[in-house]
């Protein structure tokens, strides 16, 4: 029997056009044929995943789907290094060797990779269809796959090609997290602790509390911890769709973050382990400026050391390195490096006020 947990919105009525959607929190989701036939509603399938979630997961979706219309399966390779137009054209020349029409509904069932690329390749089919995501990694349950960004990688750098196309609906089955590898399912916390620091105090103090049941993979914890940084997610995205204002807080951790992926070369540190050494340095700048409580700092360090995050970059990401990556970043606004730092526990601001003297403390801190 599936269990629904909870139901969030992500409310984006007030645009020309309503575009506001669901997300579903449950588990036994992808099995359940009502739960499945009702997303598509009879439409053709572009069913999109990897070739490491689809074994586990794509039979027991594609049979609660029941006779969809048309169905058509495209399995790609896993990995950050395959998330690239080569592989938006693969999704696209299968859609049309099938003849789907602009109703049919894409699925995306996977990691952040095939999410956003699922969600491109849905947005130029015939110039836009729907898509659905069905993340199956911590990071795309509580990150990526709310909020409409889709796109690949360039080889100038990450994300530099893509659009903004928001999902029908996201379908997020705790289930799927029992397979997930430990170093993925620990990446992904660093995004969870994020939605904690730039926005509730309360939920920080909670995570804080918690550490040894998100660890163990409790599902009541993991159950709560998804569905807050959803709702925390949801509520950015609604006030700033496109990143005009506050969902730029969204990046806390991630201008460092960034910049570290960029000197280790991608691949050798997750994103989300790169973000946890980002966020203690942006949490200890917030501190050293004066205005963010030290013992938030110490909090930090203790969640990432208790649940196997770094607490700071790598040896050779030296200050001048780390200020050069951070220079070349897509988010450089007029040559001016923005940081996102903290005012207090739950609340984040953009500034440009920091030296490079205060970059090198909290490298060396
Ligand atoms: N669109 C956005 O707003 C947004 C936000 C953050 C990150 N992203 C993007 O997300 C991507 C990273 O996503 P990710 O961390 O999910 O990585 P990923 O999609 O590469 O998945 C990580 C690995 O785990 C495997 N996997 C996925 N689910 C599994 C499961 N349940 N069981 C076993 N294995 C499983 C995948 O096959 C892959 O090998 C990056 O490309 C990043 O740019 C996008």
């Amino acid at each position: 029997m599936p269990d629904l947990l909870h139901t969030l919105h992500v409310d984006l009525a007030s645009s020309a056009e309503d575009r506001s959607y669901p997300i579903d929190i449950g588990r036994g989701l992808i099995g359940d044929a009502a739960t499945c036939q009702r997303l598509i509603a009879g439409r053709g399938v572009v069913l999109v995943t990897d070739d490491q979630v689809g074994p586990l997961y794509s039979g027991a979706l594609k049979t609660a789907l029941g006779d969809c219309a048309q169905l058509t399966e495209v399995v790609l390779p896993a990995g950050e290094h395959h998330k690239d137009m080569g592989a938006i054209q693969h999704i696209l020349d299968a859609a049309l060797a099938d003849r789907h029409e602009r109703r049919s509904v894409f699925i995306a069932l996977g990691g952040g990779v095939v999410g956003d690329m699922t969600g491109f390749a849905a947005a130029c089919f015939l110039r836009g269809a729907d898509f659905i995501q069905v993340p199956t990694t911590l990071l795309a349950q509580v990150d990526s796959s709310v909020g409409g960004k889709t796109g690949v990688n360039h080889p100038m750098g990450k994300n530099l090609i893509g659009a903004f196309h928001q999902p029908l609906q996201v379908l997020i089955d705790l289930d799927t997290l029992s397979s997930l590898p430990e170093r993925e399912f620990t990446a992904g916390l660093a995004e969870v602790i994020k939605y904690g620091l730039i926005r509730d105090a309360e939920f920080f103090g909670w995570l804080i509390n918690n550490v040894e049941a998100l660890k163990a993979r409790e599902p009541d914890a993991l159950a709560l911890a998804i569905a807050r940084s959803c709702a925390i997610k949801a509520a950015v995205v609604a006030a700033d769709e496109r990143e005009s204002g506050v969902r730029a807080h969204l990046n806390f951790g991630h201008t460092f973050g960034h910049a570290i992926e960029r000197i280790q070369g991608y691949g050798d540190w997750l994103h989300g382990e790169a973000v946890a050494a980002g966020m203690v340095m942006a949490t200890r700048l917030s501190a050293l400026q004066g205005a963010l409580n030290p013992e938030v700092v110490e909090q930090l360090i203790g969640f990432n050391k208790a649940v196997g995050l770094p607490v700071s970059p790598p040896a050779n990401v030296t200050p001048e390195a780390l200020l050069a990556a951070m220079a070349s970043d897509k988010k450089v606004a007029a040559g001016k490096v923005r940081y996102i730092l903290l005012t207090q526990l739950g609340e984040a601001v953009v500034t440009e006020s920091v030296t490079e003297g205060d970059i090198a403390g909290v490298i060396d801190a």
